[in-house]
């Protein structure tokens, strides 16, 4: 049926239309057959299906689901900083989702990772809204390419779990433009997300799914977003108020609530409203039309793909050479640690996995040292609940180590330490391991450490007292595979962190409001989220932003910086030479950042601008090219109320991380240059500045005898000047000895906004 057609048919088929605005059950929207639209199946979730028997649905994780592939939480796919292989697992997740029967995937998730406490960040990509945004978008695409739908999610602001269906997010608007909404705005450039969800919290006062500035003046007006808005489940209290600002689909389905036919019957629901909802459900349902030959999954292909972006997503946080592990025969390795045994390769929570195999790392690595001929033992090491330490772990721990030549310690977060609902209150590992660490520091002559973990887990403490750390975060159900490919070598390590790991929990940049107290949280760091706080703050780190390691090196030469004309999109092309300095093949991932020296509004030292990631035989040399669009460049100027890149003076950095700048070039760009426009308000300064308002003002003064009294001793004053000139022209015209009327003022602003 086509768009008109909704329109002549909505009255004959109006209680069809508003039955479209609830879904039918937990998981499905009501077909509306007069309007020719079908039913759609919703699902979670962002790494995985889970599909429930429709008898017994929950939203959080707890009942059992279909099994399905488990593939790596956001959190690790976004250590990839492969667009490529990320784009690989949406595609793989709607094969399974096709198969399933369902349309509509409830993710990614790609709220900014404001604090490391946050108990969902493993369900998030970035601290950064430009990486977050485009590896967000890769996984839509992919979702999209077979036919299923993405949902952009939890739009917005939703960066904590305390108190989520309450509290209150109070976000300067240049923080939300430029951070926390710039992700999703850059991941439906991307994808062209067919769905996206709203959050449960508030945004400044009005809840998300009913907040007008967010769903119609930035989403709808602004970004031309076309697809369907869907709340999170439960996250609607005013389901007429939600529809009029542009909420299309309540969930879970309330279909016996009357608040909006009993709205519609009374006129105070607009037909138009209805009309709308009804043609993006029309949209979203001819988009995921089920496919003819929609492939079956093979999850043999998913499983190892799994294993594949997991070891390609591994962060290889320190080395001192000790990896990777060679196995010879003889070799004895000691694996210690709970985690070994039982893995923790996701988050808990409504993105649960009934995983349909998981392999565990204690296997995977007797199999490999086994076969080479080596020997390998196993000590629990700590316990993974939340108990004391045990003297016994500790003491069998030790005496492994002291019989092997590698110990292998498997570290990490205990599910109970983080899931949706809840957020940490400490970024150190569980005090038994730390017990363990400190223990095992004599004993093994050579310790290497992997982790497993959702969201960031300061080494400060620990790192220099073992021999490597590879921080595997969380990786899907191929976990054993792919840590033994990484630590044995079969894989060489390219993961690059996609948030900060602080020293201390106090440096982090909300630590002194999060999550804020009776349903409000303040966001006093404003744009200084992740490495931009710690960079204008001067701040040492555990490990930096973009930071990974590699088997083996790169050089960076021969950067050359292409400033492109003001009539093209790209204002700057980086280009320069990468060479792999070292013995093995590796993937480098080549980051650029900008610092703006622009003064018309604040900028952090340096912000993320682009990246390439490249793979290198040794001793090959490649030209690396990053275009940086001009409208990357942008930054919000409330006073403005817009978007702003005025040109000048901007450096460009090219390097290995946020803290590795291996090359730099300063260059001017072309732009209009950006000026407030003039007002009343606007300071003395300003209006004497200003080409024609200076030259009417000094006018004045003359044609009335010139300035007199305070204003004009502090103006000829060295000193004094500057508090004169920072005085708003309306106070200025107020002094005595000042022959300026309010209606001067208000004539040369009409004059000079006329130039
Ligand atoms: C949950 C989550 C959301 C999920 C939805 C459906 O509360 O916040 O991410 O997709 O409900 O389970």
């Amino acid at each position: 049926m086509t768009e008109d057609t909704i329109e002549q048919n909505i009255l004959a088929f109006a209680d069809e239309a508003l039955a479209l605005t609830t879904g039918a059950d937990y998981w499905t929207t009501p077909a509306a057959p007069g309007l020719g639209i079908r039913s759609v199946r919703l699902a979670d979730g962002p790494h995985g299906l889970r599909v429930q028997n429709d008898e017994n649905p929950d939203h959080l994780g707890l009942e059992r689901s279909h099994p399905a592939t488990c593939f790596p939480p956001a959190v690790t796919l976004a250590s990839s900083w492969d667009v490529d292989l990320i784009e690989r697992v949406g595609q793989a997740l709607a094969v399974e989702a096709r198969a399933a029967g369902v349309d509509v995937v409830l993710g990614p998730g790609l709220n900014i990772k404001r604090s490391p406490l946050c108990g969902r960040n493993f369900e998030y990509y970035s601290e950064d809204p430009l990486l977050a945004g485009m590896l967000a978008g890769a996984i839509a695409r992919g979702l999209q390419s077979q036919g299923v739908a993405a949902c952009l999610k939890h739009f917005a602001v939703n960066n904590q779990e305390t108190d989520r269906l309450r509290v209150s997010a109070n976000v300067d608007e240049r923080a939300l433009r430029e951070i926390y909404l710039r992700a999703f705005q850059i991941a439906i450039e991307q994808s062209n997300a067919w769905t996206i969800m709203t959050s449960y919290n508030r945004i400044n006062g009005t809840y998300a799914s009913e907040n007008s500035w967010l769903l119609k003046t930035v989403l709808r007006d602004e970004w031309g977003y076309d697809g369907v808005v869907v709340s999170d489940w439960g996250a609607v209290h005013d389901p007429v108020g939600s529809l009029k600002v542009g909420l299309d689909l309540r969930m879970p389905g309330r279909p016996g609530d009357e608040r909006v036919r009993r709205a519609f019957a009374q006129d105070k629901l607009d037909i138009g409203v209805i009309t709308e909802t009804a043609r993006r459900m029309q949209l979203l349902a001819e988009r995921t039309a089920p496919q003819d030959a929609s492939a079956e999954p093979d999850y043999h292909k998913h499983h190892a793909l799994v294993r594949e972006v997991a070891a390609k997503s591994s962060v290889l946080l320190t080395n001192d050479g000790a990896l990777p592990v060679s196995i010879s025969p003889g070799l004895r390795v000691a694996v210690i640690g709970e985690l070994a045994r039982k893995p923790r390769y996701q988050g808990a929570g409504s993105s649960r996995v009934n995983a349909i195999k998981v392999t565990n790392g204690l296997e995977a690595l007797a199999a490999r040292v086994e076969m080479a001929g080596g020997s390998l033992e196993f000590s629990r090491g700590y316990a993974l609940d939340k108990v004391a330490q045990s003297t016994t772990l500790i003491e069998d721990a030790v005496a492994a180590a002291k019989r092997s030549d590698v110990t292998i310690l498997f570290l990490g977060l205990p599910d109970s330490y983080e899931a949706e609902g809840s957020d940490r209150n400490s970024i150190e590992l569980p005090a038994n391991q730390l017990e363990l660490l400190k223990a095992l520091q004599a004993a093994a002559p050579k310790t290497i450490v992997a982790m497993s973990n959702g969201s960031a887990v300061t080494t400060a403490s620990w790192r220099h007292s073992v021999n490597a750390i590879v921080e595997f975060w969380l990786t899907g159900q191929a976990h054993g595979e792919a840590i033994a490919d990484i630590l044995f070598g079969d894989v060489n390590p390219s993961g690059k962190l996609s948030e900060t790991i602080p020293l201390r929990l106090e440096d982090t940049p909300a630590y002194l409001n999060f999550p804020g107290e009776h349903q409000n949280v303040t966001y006093g760091e404003g744009i200084y989220v992740g490495y931009r706080s710690y960079d204008a703050r001067r701040q040492d780190v555990d490990h930096p932003f973009g930071h990974g390691l590699s088997y083996t090196t790169f050089d960076y030469s021969a950067l050359e910086i292409d400033v492109r004309p003001l009539s093209d999109e790209i204002a700057v092309t980086a280009r320069l030479l990468i060479r792999n300095t070292g013995t093995r093949r590796g993937a480098e991932v080549v980051q650029l950042y900008v610092h703006d020296h622009d003064d018309i509004v604040i900028t952090p030292p340096i912000e993320l601008r682009g990246w390439h990631k490249i793979e290198l035989d040794p001793g090959a040399t490649e030209t690396v090219e990053i275009a940086v669009p001009r409208s990357r460049l942008e930054h919000w100027s409330s006073s403005l109320n817009a978007w702003i890149f005025g040109g000048g003076t901007v450096t460009i950095h090219v390097g290995s991380s946020s803290r590795d700048l291996r090359l730099s070039e300063t260059v001017s760009l072309p732009g209009d240059p950006v000026t407030a426009p003039l007002t009343t308000w606007s300071t003395f300064g300003e209006w004497l500045d200003h080409p024609v308002a200076g030259q009417r003002l000094r006018s004045l003064f003359d044609a009335r005898g010139g300035l007199k009294g305070r204003i004009s001793d502090l103006l000829s004053d060295e000193v004094g000047k500057n508090s004169v000139r920072a005085s708003p022209m309306v106070s200025i015209a107020e002094f005595p000895g000042v022959p300026i009327q309010p209606e001067d003022l208000e004539a040369i602003c009409i004059e000079a906004r006329t130039v």
